[in-house]
């Protein structure tokens, strides 16, 4: 899902819709149109494949008006037929409509409002949409009360805006679920549904609530609720640098926010951690102390690499605050019958905070009265602005589809979350908050030095590229990042990849193991803690099975040991930290290789194929 874009004021809105479309393109798109009007003529451009078709397009046929919208998004089902999604030159050319999202009752609208397309069953929703619309506009009602009737029969999460050309200067937009931004300038106004397409343009953003409806014009804004009634919203004020979002000479947005770590894990630590003492405190929580206290158990929820960072915190939580985590996937948990009650802390991770199976799962916990945080990148998301209380991590904007920034902030902003509640528990005890604390403000420079392995992954990168089977092991908190590790070679180089608990190898990946197979191990020791070494003494002996297979071993370890030596056939080593904080120094090295494995074998970087940074739920 990328987004819908508009913009209505007195400079031309065809290049300004562009520059924001372009600014969407990290979250994956196949299709983009765009409808700009003016007093005297409306135009309506789309185009397949990348964002460079449409600007080709308005190239050679020219758009001019001061009013538009504009969207990027996926049509993966209809990407054969020629009727891509978007601004619907099958409809009246009078009207246009972008739709971002997949509305769930698309076929009911579609055999009730399609009927007089040419070419039905090849239209797209937002044709549908389209007419549906025009439908509403019938008895001669204004664009913004047919929005609005039309948004009471959408189901599903979704944003869409209109224009229409008997109503010049006028943008219409919907929320329903998704994201629905208005960015505020002088007798100017943007809408997005993604901060960062209009964060160079405006940094006051009024974001709508659900079943939302706006007028934007160039004068102002003026928002109705779902029943039609006048509502007046807060303007917020965005803090991120618009700097932030350009690559800074990087080739690529994903390189560039892997080297931006050791900030973001400073700026997710700096206010929230007294480095004399090692307190905690975070002040968006939502949660008092009593509650924290009177909490029976904690459900992370999460997809993806939120998924992988709510798994790696289960043990950082258990470990410090003594209280028993359970961990689940968005996509699982909706469709469940959770045992959540009010004792019950939901914390739902989404870097987007716009996930729609994170949304659901949200929702779900609050009904169930569960108490509810968010652990976001991006506090005017939806799921920012849902739950009870947030630790925002502080990342800034990560354009590359991939998490990387987002992930190891994630990790630095529960372990923070761990801290505390432990803390207030009475289960971290002053001398040991100390200690986590001198770790953490320790860990940026590891990070950083774990980045000078840039050029040995290349070099390493160089070796496997070539591969086709990949397995990734990990004990303990490594097995999480073993799966991000593998999830990162799969998403970016297409290699088939499997991450998996050391120990399981046994139970079936170890079938797979011969030369043609590439195993990194993470094999890190943290010598304080008895477990861990007895996890890291297993590891050295897997390695050894490995290699009685012939499989080619990449170890990642902070160990200078020749047992790794005699058997793996590239060592990687990384700083060594305490065991809780280790997951995020020993990730950069695999997602370094996983880019330079892409790179080498020329894939997409910042927009592979198949993946949205937000992703529909289904
Ligand atoms: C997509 C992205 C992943 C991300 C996941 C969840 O699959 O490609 O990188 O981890 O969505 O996204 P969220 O914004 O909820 O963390």
């Amino acid at each position: 899902m990328a987004g819908i874009i508009g913009y209505v004021g007195s400079k031309q809105a065809g290049p300004i819709i562009l520059e924001a479309l372009r600014r969407l393109e990290y979250r994956g798109y196949d299709s983009t149109g765009l409808a700009v009007g003016s007093a005297k003529a409306f135009h309506v451009r789309r185009a397949a494949g990348k964002l460079r078709n449409l600007q080709a397009a308005v190239r050679m046929d020219p758009v001019r008006g001061t009013y538009g919208i504009g969207h990027a998004s996926w049509t993966a089902a209809q990407a054969s037929s020629a009727s891509p999604d978007g601004p619907a030159p099958a409809a009246p050319r009078s009207l246009a409509v972008v739709l971002c999202g997949k509305p769930t009752n698309m076929a009911d609208l579609r055999s009730r409002y399609s009927v007089a397309l040419p070419a039905d069953p090849e239209s797209s929703d937002a044709d549908v949409l389209t007419r549906l619309v025009v439908s509403q506009r019938e008895d001669g009602a204004p664009l913004e009360e047919a929005v609005q009737r039309a948004t009471a029969e959408v189901g599903g999460s979704c944003a869409f805006a209109a224009i229409a050309e008997d109503e010049p200067g006028k943008v219409v937009v919907a929320r329903r679920g998704l994201s629905v931004l208005i960015g505020l300038g002088k007798r100017e106004h943007f809408i997005a549904t993604d901060v960062r397409a209009i964060l160079n343009r405006s940094r006051d953003m009024i974001q709508l609530e659900d079943g939302d409806i706006a007028v934007v014009t160039a004068r102002g804004v003026r928002v109705m609720d779902s029943e039609g009634l006048p509502v007046s919203r807060m303007v917020d004020h965005v803090r991120w640098d618009p700097l932030m979002a350009e690559r800074s000479g990087y080739k690529h947005f994903m390189v560039k926010e892997i080297f931006e770590q050791p900030r973001a894990i400073r700026e997710t630590a700096l206010g929230r951690l007294d480095e004399e003492t090692g307190e905690v405190v975070l002040d968006e929580l939502g949660v008092t102390s009593r509650e924290l206290r009177d909490i029976g158990h904690l459900n992370m929820i999460g997809c993806g690499s939120s998924w992988h960072s709510a798994l790696t915190a289960k043990a950082m939580i258990e470990r410090l605050a003594r209280v028993h985590v359970e961990v689940e996937y968005g996509s699982e948990f909706r469709y469940s019958e959770p045992l959540i009650d009010r004792k019950v802390l939901t914390l739902v991770l989404s870097q987007s905070g716009e996930t729609p199976d994170s949304v659901a799962c949200l929702k779900l916990a609050h009904a169930r009265g569960s108490k509810t945080v968010a652990v976001c990148n991006s506090e005017e998301s939806t799921i920012a602005k849902t739950a009870r209380g947030g630790i925002y991590t502080q990342a800034g904007p990560e354009l590359a589809a991939l998490s990387t920034k987002s992930f190891t902030s994630q990790l630095v902003a529960l372990y923070l979350f761990a801290m505390h509640l432990g803390q207030v528990r009475g289960k971290l005890p002053p001398e040991l908050s100390k200690q986590c604390a001198r770790d953490l403000l320790e860990l940026p420079s590891l990070v950083e030095s774990a980045l000078e392995l840039t050029l040995s992954c290349e070099r390493l990168a160089r070796h496997v590229a070539h591969g086709s089977k990949f397995l990734y092991l990990g004990r303990g908190l490594h097995f999480p990042i073993a799966l991000e590790g593998a999830r990162k070679l799969q998403e970016l180089a297409h290699i088939s990849a499997e991450g998996c608990a050391g120990g399981e190898m046994r139970h079936g990946p170890k079938a797979l193991i011969d030369a043609d197979m590439f195993v990194v191990v993470i094999a890190t020791v943290d010598d304080k803690h008895r477990l861990s070494r007895l996890r890291y003494e297993k590891t050295v002996a897997q390695i050894g099975e490995v290699a009685a297979r012939q499989g080619r071993v990449i170890c990642v370890t902070n160990q200078d040991d020749d047992r790794l030596r005699e058997n793996a056939h590239e060592i990687i080593r990384i700083p060594s930290t305490s065991e809780l904080l280790q997951p995020i120094v020993t990730i950069v090295p695999l997602q370094l290789l996983a880019y330079h494995v892409a790179a080498l074998r020329g894939y997409d970087i910042d927009q592979p194929r198949d993946l949205g940074k937000s992703v529909t739920g289904g």
